[in-house]
């Protein structure tokens, strides 16, 4: 079992678990059909996110493998809710986890994303322990495929027309990292340990 510490700071960034007021900044992004084309899910009206935020966006710390932790992102310099990540248990005897990660496209191109998944990457090597995190990519997804480049992330594997996704075939990248490679690498350390 690992349970996190809430606030987790960046340098501009604070993670924390999601509350039934992020609804309403929540629907700002996941409402739009660009934004959630490569995520599991569809475009999600105010209902259906206060319902998400009630059941499985709530969890907020590791007990088993499967268990998922999604956090909000917030901007410390305004307080504005601006993305959310989450960070899956995919295997208790593997070690591994996998990221993903959202944004408001109105907070996009500063690099918010890489920062909060770093902090991220934290949790699940430092606090949770694991060897090897890994995302899964649509290979149309370019901007998600930068973040996950510039976190150090290894391509894997291209797995061609692997998952019927969205009504159609689609091509996943397999990206990985190995804890031993987060920390000869250097992974970004973005967390601010200072007190607020
Ligand atoms: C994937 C996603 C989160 C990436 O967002 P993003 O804004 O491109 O990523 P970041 O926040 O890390 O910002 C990176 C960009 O900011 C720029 N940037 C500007 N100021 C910066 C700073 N101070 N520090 C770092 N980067 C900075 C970088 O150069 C980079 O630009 P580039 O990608 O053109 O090279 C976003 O496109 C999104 O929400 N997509 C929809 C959901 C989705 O598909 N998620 C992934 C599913 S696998």
């Amino acid at each position: 079992m690992y349970a996190p510490e809430y606030p987790i700071r960046t340098d501009r960034l604070l993670l924390r678990p999601l509350e039934p007021g992020d609804a309403e900044a929540m629907l700002a992004y996941k409402s739009l059909p660009d934004v959630v084309r490569y995520v599991p899910y569809g475009t999600l009206d105010l209902a259906g996110i206060e319902e998400r935020i009630a059941t499985r966006w709530s969890t907020t710390r590791f007990e088993k493998q499967d268990d998922a932790v999604c956090l909000a992102v917030e901007e410390r310099s305004t307080g504005r809710l601006v993305g959310d990540v989450v960070l899956f248990w995919r295997s208790e005897s593997d070690r591994s986890g996998e990221v993903g990660y959202i944004l408001d496209p109105r907070f996009g191109g500063r690099g918010y994303a890489a920062e909060a998944v770093s902090a991220l990457l934290e949790v699940g090597f430092d606090g949770l322990g694991l060897h090897r995190i890994t995302a899964r990519i649509d290979e149309r997804n370019s901007a998600s495929v930068r973040v996950a480049e510039r976190l150090g992330f290894r391509h894997e594997a291209r797995l061609v027309e692997s998952s019927w996704f969205k009504e159609e075939w689609t091509t996943v990248l397999v990206y990985a990292l190995l804890e031993q490679e987060w920390r000869r690498d250097g992974a970004p350390r973005v967390r601010d340990r200072r007190p607020s």
